[in-house]
């Protein structure tokens, strides 16, 4: 039995944002400095009443209608996310309560940006044990409400959005391999250092990273565990329709593509107009790929990701 995917949608808050509508909104920077070090041109920002929850209700329903079910058929559903609504329920219980859904299993994932990965993961092992055959699998972030929006090494990096899948038990193939880490040594390169305690905010309740540290760390475990996953699946990465990546930063994507041995033009890149949004990046790559006809029925697709903890991860699957 595979985990096969049945449906994919995505959803992006309000119009594009600018480099240039960043330095108008009074960050001191330029488009020229974060394109030259990122890639990224445009990011999508969610108004301050928006939540992870919205973000994922919309992405799901377009993946519900793709895959042809009934959110009442779902039996789990799976929230990747590090910007929940709240500190409790999970916004898995939240989604499905907007969905209307009333007896799924539901429960976040905490992984940063591998979240999606790492739920994939999760959510093929219930299908493949045959407990579970519809599952909701969703990255949603809103990385824009613990951005400093007054460190410009940071701030200009990040954007919010949601991308979802329908995993399905299926005869056909679907999920091949999947492999995911953590070393959480690696914590402080990159976290927001601050929790709420007795009704206050303690510590820093902002995004911190050591860009530097975080770009040498995510080249070398993105190149590994691609080759670990398609070994697992016993095909040469040179096998491979589509690489997604999370769509971090276009050097780290390079790099890591150049150390595999992937084409630049087997690779999907959406980091131009999304910016990083963390958990959803990955989903919300996958969707404009499908959607676009770049990938299709038969393909090989290798999803991989990396983030804070530190955490990384990928999924190989014939789309
Ligand atoms: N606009 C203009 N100038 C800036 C900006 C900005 N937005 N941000 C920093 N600078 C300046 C700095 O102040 C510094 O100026 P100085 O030399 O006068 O002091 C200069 O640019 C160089 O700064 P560095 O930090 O050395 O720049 P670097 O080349 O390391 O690039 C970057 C920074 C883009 C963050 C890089 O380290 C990187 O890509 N790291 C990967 C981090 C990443 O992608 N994280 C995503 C989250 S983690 C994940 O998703 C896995």
């Amino acid at each position: 039995m595979f985990a096969r995917i049945a449906g994919v949608g995505s959803y992006l808050p309000g119009p594009p944002l600018s480099n240039d509508d960043l330095k108008q909104r009074g960050v001191e920077t330029n488009d020229e400095w974060i394109v030259s070090r990122t890639g990224i041109k445009s990011r999508h920002l969610a108004d301050a009443n928006c939540t992870s929850s919205d973000l994922a209700l919309e992405a799901s329903r377009k993946a519900l209608v793709a895959a042809g079910i009934d959110a009442s058929t779902l039996d789990l559903i799976i929230v990747a996310t590090s910007t929940p609504d709240f500190i409790f329920p999970s916004t898995a219980c939240l989604l499905q309560a907007k969905l209307g859904n009333h007896s799924a299993m539901a429960f976040d994932v905490q992984a940063v940006c591998s979240g999606f990965v790492y739920a994939m993961n999760i959510a093929e092992k219930f299908i493949r044990f045959g407990s579970h055959k519809k599952v909701l699998v969703v990255g949603a972030e809103v990385f824009s409400r613990i951005l400093d929006w007054d460190d410009r090494s940071t701030c200009v990096l990040f954007g919010d959005g949601a991308g979802a899948v329908i995993l399905e038990a299926s005869e056909n193939p679907g999920i091949l391999a999947s492999a995911a880490h953590a070393d959480g040594a690696y914590h402080g390169i990159l976290s927001v250092p601050g929790n709420v305690c007795g009704g206050k905010v303690i510590g820093d309740p902002f995004l911190r990273m050591d860009g530097q540290a975080v770009f040498k760390f995510a080249v070398r475990v993105l190149a590994d565990v691609a080759q670990e996953c398609c070994a697992l699946a016993g095909i040469l990465p040179t096998g491979i329709d589509w690489l997604i990546p999370h769509q971090a930063n276009i050097r780290i994507i390079e790099s890591t593509a150049k150390r595999v041995g992937i084409d630049m033009n087997k690779v999907i890149v959406t980091v131009d107009r999304h910016g990083n949004t963390s958990a959803a990046s990955i989903p919300l790559a996958l969707d404009a790929a499908v959607r676009d006809g770049r990938v299709q029925r038969g393909h090989k697709v290798l999803l991989e990701g990396v983030g804070g903890g530190f955490t990384w991860g990928a999924v190989l699957l014939e789309f």
